[in-house]
């Protein structure tokens, strides 16, 4: 059978590569500790659960939901939105329900890229921003993110015959997987940027609640808040537990809002319409949940990084998301995914190979703090026998 050229560059991946490593551990009887995905392991909160149950045993739910029905949903996030940052946002024409950010981002290089054209992207970089590249038949102009630029490209370094052919460029702070948070003054840099070159410029904004700082993080619309050229993605996986809902959000120019919602319009008809409600108790209702998540992955990137030092592995503290970015021990002479394969099948642990992010990603292995401490602690203990044995 003979499939589209755009699926080749899906189909090898390192993940699948991991999977299967941990398949190979698991069935020579190995406990597995798994760090290597991004999946909380937080309950949602109960009063969301409840509205969602409540859903349930009402039949006008049951059908498709169409636009008109998303907007009480979309009233929701605009208000929420509003009331973190600050710029008003109208929810008819400037909010888009989304099943998961992921979808969005997914997404949206079908309705902004003719096939050929360039997407900018972070490299390292979240995996789904190049596959939505690679479905819409772009082409994708990876980014470098170096430490000693505090993993923010240099948007000089582009070279003219790409931006030339470039549409889109894609940020995502704080970031997975370097952990690093951009400042309001970079993201202001970025909209000149985008809007000099004729860019739409998308911001994957995820972990916009997941700070351990006590400061607001900058939305993009803050740099951009007439929203020239600037579309922001939100998920309420990470802020609200609820990975497993899909359940996400743009806000942003209203036409690319309305260029991504009709190319929405043509694959789907949105989520379960209960899944919206529930989302809409989470966006209005008490707040304090997000909070107890916030000190949990704090506990845990405490007690994660104390115990890295204890076996001599020093890695940055980070002040943002679920994630540990870590250099490869120098005792390490191969690469990050021979690493995390003979790790897991010696010991168990999972970790993410850096380059798995993409090329620039190569040195690097990501911690995902999605267990409690004391696994935390295990699980390094096993990392340090298995260094002590290469
Ligand atoms: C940068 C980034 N974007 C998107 C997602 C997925 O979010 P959602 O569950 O809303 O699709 C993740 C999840 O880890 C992520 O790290």
């Amino acid at each position: 059978m003979q499939l589209a050229h755009r699926l080749q560059p899906l189909q090898s991946n390192v993940f699948a590569d991991m999977d299967q490593a941990k398949a190979r551990a698991r069935s020579a009887g190995r406990e597995i500790i798994d760090l290597s995905l991004g999946s909380s392991d937080l309950p949602t909160a109960e009063h969301i659960t409840q509205t969602i149950a409540h859903s349930l045993s009402d039949p006008s739910t049951h059908g498709y939901l169409l636009f008109h029905g998303t907007q009480p949903f979309r009233q929701a996030a605009a208000a929420w939105y509003t009331r973190k940052f600050g710029i008003p946002v109208d929810p008819e024409t400037e909010v888009l329900a989304l099943i998961g950010s992921q979808e969005g981002t997914a997404h949206l290089p079908l309705a902004v890229l003719n096939p050929g054209e360039f997407a900018l992207l972070l490299d390292p970089g979240y995996p789904s921003h190049a596959g939505g590249v690679y479905l819409a038949s772009g082409q994708i102009y990876p980014m470098p993110l170096l430490a000693e630029n505090g993993f923010l490209p240099i948007f000089a370094d582009i070279p003219e015959p790409v931006l030339a052919q470039a549409r889109l460029m894609v940020l995502s702070y704080p970031h997975n997987p370097t952990a690093a948070c951009a400042p309001l003054a970079f993201f202001q840099e970025a909209v000149a940027f985008c809007q000099a070159h004729n860019l739409v410029l998308a911001h994957d904004f995820p972990y916009a609640d997941l700070t351990f700082e006590d400061v607001t993080l900058p939305s993009i619309l803050q740099a951009d808040p007439d929203k020239t050229v600037s579309i922001e993605f939100f998920s309420l996986s990470k802020s609200y537990n609820m990975g497993g809902f899909r359940v996400g959000y743009a806000i942003g120019n209203a036409t690319l809002i309305t260029a991504l919602r009709q190319v929405k319009a043509a694959v789907d008809f949105n989520q379960y319409q209960g899944i919206l409600h529930g989302a809409v108790a989470a966006l209005t209702g008490p707040q304090t949940g997000v909070q107890a998540m916030v000190n949990t992955f704090r506990q845990r990137r405490d007690a994660c990084i104390h115990a890295l030092d204890r076996i001599g592995w020093q890695a940055p503290t980070p002040t943002a998301t679920m994630y540990i970015w870590a250099k490869l021990p120098t005792a390490w002479t191969q690469s990050s995914m021979e690493f995390c394969t003979q790790l897991v099948e010696a010991t168990g642990v999972a970790l993410s190979p850096g380059s798995g992010f993409g090329k620039t990603g190569e040195g690097y292995v990501r911690f995902a703090l999605v267990h409690e401490p004391p696994i935390l602690a295990t699980a390094i203990d096993r990392i340090a026998q298995f260094l002590s044995q290469v």
